[in-house]
Parts: structure tokens; C-alpha cells; sequence
């Protein structure tokens, strides 16, 4: 019996930790990036760009046509990719910067996840979603506007489909994780931006500096441990730090 994890954004930074982690304790991995990773440590990528939306319901449809309800015990969907967003206040987002981010960390989210409970309906086996999030989601900063506002909607989407999911039968489980900070891409995007633009600048300065930032790997362990020790209860919100 099969353990399979569909994983967006595994090509880099956190994904590609989750996916090495789950990789090694025996899932088939399967991701979902713009760019392949450039050591394999799972044969299935699938090259897609998450902020065009019209393409995501074929891809993860052709996924599920590769896999075998009948010889699949786990069934796991972590919504990982996610971007940053221009940094900027409000006034200064061009209409398709607002809607790029909104697209990539919210609108994909939403419609993968919609899809895989769908096509999952009638599977027996155990199924998640891990939704990862941000403490974006509840700690307002200024000029990351797209960010904060999308992880916050990743964050309801996780409280209202757990309703929806727990009176089901055999329904999904689904999670938000608050990563913590994570020596990745997206760090080194927030603490490079000019202070012009992004007050809060020399905080993230200081996490990389003082050595405050947790590896992908880390992070990437302690997630598959809250995993298999059955801490993903349906509609939980956590923060790897507090956990
Ligand atoms: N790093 C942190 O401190 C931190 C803190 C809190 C939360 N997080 C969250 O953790 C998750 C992973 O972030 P990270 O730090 O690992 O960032 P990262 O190093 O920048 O990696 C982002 C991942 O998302 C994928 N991605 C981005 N835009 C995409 C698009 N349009 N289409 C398809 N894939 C796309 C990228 O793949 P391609 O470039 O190959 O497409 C990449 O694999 C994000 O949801 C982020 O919000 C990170």
C-alpha cells in the first residue's frame, strides 16, 4: 500500500525539505512547481504555474489519474508554494501584483484542495490537507499587505472546509501550520527590500545575522513529526514554535 504526498513548490526552500522528509520515510512525492528540483528525490514533477488558474484543475486531475485508490493507505495534500508578494504599501501595487499573490498563496490553494476532495470522495484512506501558513496571518506588517491579507484566507479556508469535512463520512482532514522562520528564497526577498519600503526591514536583518532561522530540514522534520504523531487534528492552527 501506497503513503502519497502531492506537494506544491518542492522544488525549493521549505517544499523541498517536506519533500525529502516525506521522500524518506517512504511516500511517493509528487510536486508542483514552475522549475524541477535539481536533485530527484521523487520521479513526479509536474510543472505548472499556480498563479494561472485555468491550468491547475488539469494538472492535479492528471495527478489522480496516476494514482490507485485501491492500493493507497495515506492521501496527503500540502499547500506549500507561496510568494511574498511585492513589498509595498497598498497604493503603490500595480492591479496585477495585488492579483498574482492572491492567486498564488489563496486562489491555488483553493482550488487544489477543492479538487482533491473531490476526486478523493470515495477513497477509504486516510486524507489531509496542510495548508502553510504564516504567522503573516495574524500579525499585521506593513508592506506585505498581499501576504498578510492571503495567509489570513488560508487560515479561514482551513476553519470553514474542516466544518464542512467533519461531519463526512471518511472526510479530509485539514490543517494550517505556522512554519516559523525559514532560511529560504522568501527570507532573503524580505531582508534585501529597501528600508523606503519596508520598515520592519532590519528585524529580518537581525533573524539572519543573530542566526535565528531555522533550516528547511528543521522545519521540514518537525512538521512530519506533528504528522505522525496524529498533533494534524481537522481545523487545528499551529505554529511549529509552540508545538
Ligand atoms: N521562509 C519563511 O520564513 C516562511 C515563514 C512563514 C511561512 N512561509 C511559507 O512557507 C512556504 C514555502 O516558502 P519558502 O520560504 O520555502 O519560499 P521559497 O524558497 O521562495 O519557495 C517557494 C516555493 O513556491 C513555489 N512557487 C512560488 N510561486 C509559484 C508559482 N507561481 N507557481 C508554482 N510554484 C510557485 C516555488 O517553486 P518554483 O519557483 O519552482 O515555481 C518554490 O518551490 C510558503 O507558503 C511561505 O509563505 C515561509
Amino acid at each position: 500500500m501506497e503513503k502519497i504526498l502531492i506537494i506544491t513548490g518542492g522544488s525549493k526552500g521549505l517544499g523541498l525539505g517536506l519533500a525529502k522528509e516525506y521522500h524518506k520515510n517512504g511516500y511517493r512525492v509528487i510536486s508542483i512547481s514552475r522549475s524541477k528540483a535539481e536533485k530527484l528525490y521523487f520521479e513526479e514533477q509536474y510543472q505548472c504555474d499556480l498563479s494561472k488558474s485555468e491550468t491547475i484543475e488539469s494538472v492535479i486531475k492528471e495527478i489522480f489519474s496516476h494514482l490507485d485508490k485501491k492500493n493507497t493507505q495515506q492521501l496527503t495534500l500540502i499547500n506549500n508554494a507561496g510568494d511574498l508578494g511585492t513589498v509595498n504599501t497598498l497604493e503603490n501595487l500595480a492591479p496585477s501584483e495585488i492579483s498574482y499573490t492572491i492567486q498564488v498563496n489563496l486562489t491555488a490553494p483553493l482550488i487544489l484542495s477543492s479538487q482533491f476532495i473531490k476526486l478523493s470522495k470515495d477513497w477509504n484512506c486516510k486524507k489531509q490537507i496542510i495548508n502553510i501558513s504564516s504567522g503573516a496571518a495574524v500579525n499585521p506588517y506593513e508592506s506585505w499587505v498581499m501576504y498578510c491579507a492571503s495567509k489570513a484566507g488560508l487560515d479561514m479556508m482551513t476553519k470553514v472546509v474542516s466544518k464542512e469535512q467533519k461531519e463526512l463520512p471518511n472526510g479530509v482532514n485539514i490543517v494550517s501550520i505556522y512554519p516559523g522562520i525559514v532560511d529560504t528564497d522568501m527570507q532573503e526577498k524580505a531582508r534585501n527590500t529597501p528600508k523606503e519600503h519596508f520598515k520592519a526591514v532590519q528585524r529580518f536583518i537581525d533573524f539572519y545575522e543573530h542566526g535565528d532561522l531555522f533550516s528547511p530540514k528543521q522545519v521540514a522534520q518537525k512538521i512530519y513529526l506533528l504528522d505522525v504523531e496524529g498533533e494534524l487534528k481537522n481545523g487545528r492552527i499551529l505554529d511549529v514554535r509552540n508545538v
